[in-house]
């Protein structure tokens, strides 16, 4: 039974129950919350800390680096430890520095800074009074060099001072580079417009509207400008007041800013003022403190500290800024040679503006339009010379040697086309070139223009195109002359001028081109300098001195603008309309860079090409002004040695009365009857020439060498005797050779080598000492063979093979020198034997060569008035007077190194021709040994050996 109050009991418990419940759930969620919110502590703790960590470590850092570059003044020593590297571009600059003389540790400053790059504006600071002018003109120059440093081999400078004459500008010394003003601000603005509107046209479109957004890569070959004016308006006339505007107004896009500092006492010129500035940001100088604070403007930097911060810029390392060649010249090597020069030849040299081409080309272009010739001037480390590297090198990648041929003429210093001897395309390579051999190149083109006139008048064309549209195979040719200007020097007829008006007039329909280059345009005592200039279509200049571009007459008003900017290395102006500015024809824009060691490799990868299919263009004539010559670079020993397994003595004749240009020797006074035999006795001054001698079966036809200088003598006998190798008829010669030069020299060893090398390995029977006492036994020997010869009939002597009779220092030679009596001096037994020799051996192919340091030493062995007229042919190094005129009846012996030691040069008179020819000998002291010659000679011989 239930009473009321058991049933409350009840309520009351099951109610003790729910807020049992109820507090457990409390609890559980208060302990939830307490948890999170002790997660939550950690948490945050963690981040803070780790905010914390990082403000301390960039605090840290900074206080190592004093933050400098916006806005350290020039005390206190924050720039001491300043790096050029740390510059970054800064859209703020400081003036100065406002001051709070009431903080409580000292007076406290913040920097005072205005608006700079990318923020288009003008900064005027104006200034009232003496004193506020003095002022003006001293932050003037801390903004100069401050520029300077915010922005390392960025900034150029052109410096305004009417008033003063640039007095304003002491810090003129510490700027990296000064633009040279022309003595009147207007002219000086117009460049600075010229330069905003070129870098417009070039860099800025819809995308990229300021200058600074140009990507760096490109930008580092541009630098901003700063036009900086002391003391405007004072004694600036109403054209410059309004260039500076324009400048100021247009400028800062193109990251030309000026800088003016405005002395308000000066008025400007009427309807004039600086509310025409639409971008000015004006500082008053003067004027009271700024929200209480006065403002410290910033004084010139002092000297020291100028001089150890330029000593920084001017050592930091500018920006990368090479246009390379594998990106904008080189092809893959799939694509070499694919290239035709029927209509031209062209090749990209390097960029301009963002992705622009710079192309270099000769020939006639699909418009029909010429570009006949070249011309390049730029002044010592402007770049000419990799320039050069660049378009052999990209010419030659695009044209097979079937297609270009190159004629590199280096000036009398020069050696830059060195590396190319070995390029198949290169028909001459000159190094050091004397004006006389640079004439001679010049003569030799225009004789193959002759050649090539006359193969086109055969198949009843005009021109190279037409020639090469039917089918012929006919390369062009390039000729680089380096300082051309040279090629007038000492040219009293006129020579280099005439040739070069003929080549530039005529050179274009056969397919020759010319590339001219010097310090400047003209050359003093070059004639029909405009008729010249006139087919000069391809003009370039680089980096030139101020005076000469201003004497410029090759280049139109803009294309003269443009070149004043070409301030760094490799930066150049190519226009390909003779000059013509119209059509933004002029172009400004940057070489591409190639290294010394990628164009080695791309000529190694050239030659192993040409070798590869076969190429046989002719072994590049090879000359150097100041070194002795290789006979192995003599390309007609080497043609003659690689076919003398298989010539005749007809083909031989065939090939010696060939013209040079045809491959041939030129010989037209060769006939097989008179079984001559053709040697080498060095190089001539010019292209192709080499001095040879003949020597026939015709009395008298022996050979004398004679001079003190022994490396020449020695070298030129043995290489005399090495190139006898080449002629059929002296396969089995007889060689009796005596040489008596002093052992142990360094040029003794010379005959013993060519004997062992080149004369027993080529089947020549030589009999060798070095005993003066072996030698009566050798004139015996060959005065036998005389005898026996003698008493052949006429028609059985022809056959015999010659022989001969070499002496070296025969005066050592006791047995031969002249016995004195009462009377005089008589013959020798030996002697006379000898003299028989001479008389008589030559018409029988017994040919004598003799060998001594002077005439005197002759004269020891032989009478002058009897014995010497029975030697025909006399070479002569330099010798005294009376010996020059004992041997050739003038002083050209005695006057062979008026111009110096070296090259040493040698002169043969040549008795078919009654001409005189001056020459470099062969040499014992020759760049290439020529113990490694003769081995070379021995190779080339035998090389074809094998193949035949
Ligand atoms: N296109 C280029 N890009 C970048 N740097 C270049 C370029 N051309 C030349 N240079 C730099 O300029 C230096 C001088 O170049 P180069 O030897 O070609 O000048 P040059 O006018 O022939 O001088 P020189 O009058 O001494 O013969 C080079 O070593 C190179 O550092
Ligand atoms: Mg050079």
């Amino acid at each position: 039974m239930w009473s009321p109050w058991q049933r409350q009991q009840e309520a009351l418990r099951a109610q003790l129950a729910t807020l049992e419940t109820q507090k457990q759930q409390k609890q559980t969620h208060a302990a939830t919350l307490l948890a999170y919110g002790q997660r939550q502590v950690e948490l945050s703790h963690k981040h803070y800390q780790g905010l914390f960590n990082a403000s301390d470590s960039a605090a840290a850092r900074l206080a190592q680096v004093p933050y400098l570059t916006l806005g350290a003044g020039w005390q206190g020593g924050a720039w001491d430890a300043w790096q050029p590297e740390t510059a970054t571009l800064e859209s703020r600059l400081r003036i100065g520095a406002l001051q709070d003389a009431r903080a409580p540790q000292g007076p406290f400053s913040v920097p005072l800074l205005v608006p700079f790059i990318g923020e288009n504006q003008t900064i005027v600071l104006r200034t009232r009074g003496e004193e506020g002018r003095v002022q003006g003109l001293e932050l003037l120059q801390s903004l100069a060099l401050r520029t300077a440093l915010l922005l390392p081999h960025q900034a150029s400078y052109v410096l305004l001072d009417p008033a003063g004459n640039g007095v304003a500008f002491l810090v003129r010394k510490a700027l990296p580079r000064v633009v040279e003003s022309q003595g009147d601000v207007r002219r000086d603005l117009d460049l600075v417009e010229r330069n905003i509107q070129r870098v417009i046209e070039t860099y800025l479109d819809a995308e990229v509207r300021s200058f600074e957004q140009v990507p760096e890569s490109t930008r580092v070959n541009e630098r901003f400008e700063f036009v900086l004016a002391a003391d405007f308006p004072n004694q600036y006339d109403r054209r410059a007041v309004e260039g500076l505007i324009k400048v100021g107004n247009t400028g800062p896009r193109a990251g030309r800013y000026a800088i003016i500092h405005h002395n308000a006492d000066v008025e400007l010129p009427r309807d004039l003022s600086l509310e025409q500035l639409e971008n000015a940001f004006v500082i008053d100088l003067g004027s009271s403190p700024r929200q209480g604070f006065p403002l410290a403007v910033d004084c010139t930097p002092p000297a020291a500290l100028q001089q150890t911060l330029k000593k920084r810029l001017d050592e930091a390392k500018a920006p990368e800024r090479d246009l390379s060649f594998t990106t904008k010249v080189g092809l893959p090597e799939q694509a070499w040679w694919n290239g035709s020069s029927e209509r031209l030849i062209e090749t990209p040299i390097g960029g301009y503006g963002t992705d622009g081409s710079l192309e270099a080309w000769f020939g006639v272009n699909r418009d029909g339009r010429p570009c006949a010739h070249g011309m390049l001037g730029a002044m010592t480390g402007a770049g000419k010379s990799n320039l050069y590297h660049v378009l052999i090198c990209g010419l030659a990648q695009r044209y097979s040697p079937d297609e270009l041929r190159l004629y590199l003429i280096d000036g009398k210093d020069g050696v830059e086309f060195q590396p190319y001897q070995a390029l198949p395309h290169a028909a001459v390579v000159s190094l050091r070139s004397s004006p006389e051999l640079s004439r001679s190149v010049l003569k030799d083109l225009l004789n193959e223009k002759e050649r090539r006139n006359r193969l086109f008048k055969a198949r009843g064309v005009q021109d190279f195109s037409a020639y090469r549209a039917l089918g012929e195979a006919l390369p062009r040719l390039l000729l680089l002359v380096d300082e051309y200007q040279e090629l007038f020097e000492g040219d009293a007829e006129g020579e280099a001028s005439a040739h070069l008006l003929q080549l530039a007039q005529q050179g274009r329909s056969v397919g020759i081109h010319m590339l001219i280059a010097s310090q400047r345009y003209g050359a003093t005592g070059m004639l029909h300098q405009s008729a010249v200039f006139g087919n000069v279509h391809l003009r370039m200049a680089m980096q030139m001195s101020r005076a000469d571009v201003d004497a410029l007459t090759e280049f139109g008003r803009r294309g003269k603008l443009l070149i004043q900017t070409c301030d760094m290395p490799g930066k150049i102006v190519l226009n390909d309309r003779s000059g013509d500015d119209g059509d933004g024809a002029s172009r400004a824009g940057k070489v591409s860079r190639l290294q010394a060691a990628e164009r080695d490799d791309m000529i190694r990868r050239l030659s192993a090409r040409a070798q590869q299919r076969g190429l046989t263009a002719p072994r590049a004539v090879v000359f150097d002004g100041q070194a002795q010559p290789n006979l192995t670079d003599n390309p007609q020993l080497r043609s003659l040695l690689a076919s003398v397994q298989t010539m005749t003595s007809e083909g031989l004749e065939a090939l010696a009365r060939r013209a040079e240009v045809e491959g041939g020797l030129g010989l037209e006074s060769w006939f097989a009857a008179e079984q001559p035999l053709v040697t080498w006795l060095g190089q001539e001054f010019n292209v192709r020439g080499h001095a040879r001698l003949v020597l026939r079966r015709r009395p008298h036809e022996h050979a004398m060498l004679l001079g003190r200088n022994n490396p020449a003598r020695s070298g030129m006998l043995a290489a005399l005797l090495a190139g006898l190798t080449v002629n059929p008829a002296a396969q089995n010669a007889t060689v009796l050779l005596a040489d008596l030069s002093l052992p142990g020299t360094q040029w003794s060893g010379a005959l013993g080598g060519v004997v062992s090398t080149v004369l027993r390995p080529a089947g020549l029977q030589v009999t060798l000492t070095r005993e003066a006492e072996d030698v009566p036994r050798l004139v015996q020997c060959a005065l036998a063979v005389l005898e026996e010869r003698r008493a052949l009939p006429k028609e059985a002597r022809g056959a015999q093979e010659p022989m001969f009779l070499v002496l070296n220092e025969p005066h050592e030679v006791e047995e031969l020198r002249r016995v004195q009596d009462l009377y005089g001096a008589n013959d020798s037994e030996t002697g006379t034997m000898l003299r028989r020799l001479l008389a008589e051996g030559a018409q029988l192919g017994i040919h004598v060569v003799l060998s001594v340091p002077g005439v005197a030493q002759l004269r020891a062995v032989l009478d002058e008035r009897q014995g010497l007229p029975l030697i025909k042919h006399r070479i002569c190094l330099q010798v005294s007077e009376d010996d020059s005129y004992a041997l050739t009846r003038t002083r050209r012996a005695a006057r062979l190194q008026l111009h110096g030691d070296t090259p040493v040069a040698a002169l043969y008179h040549d008795p078919e021709a009654d001409a005189f020819t001056r020459f470099k000998p062969y040499s014992t002291d020759s760049a290439t040994s020529l113990d490694q010659q003769f081995l070379e000679v021995n190779h080339l011989r035998g090389a074809q050996a094998v193949g035949a």
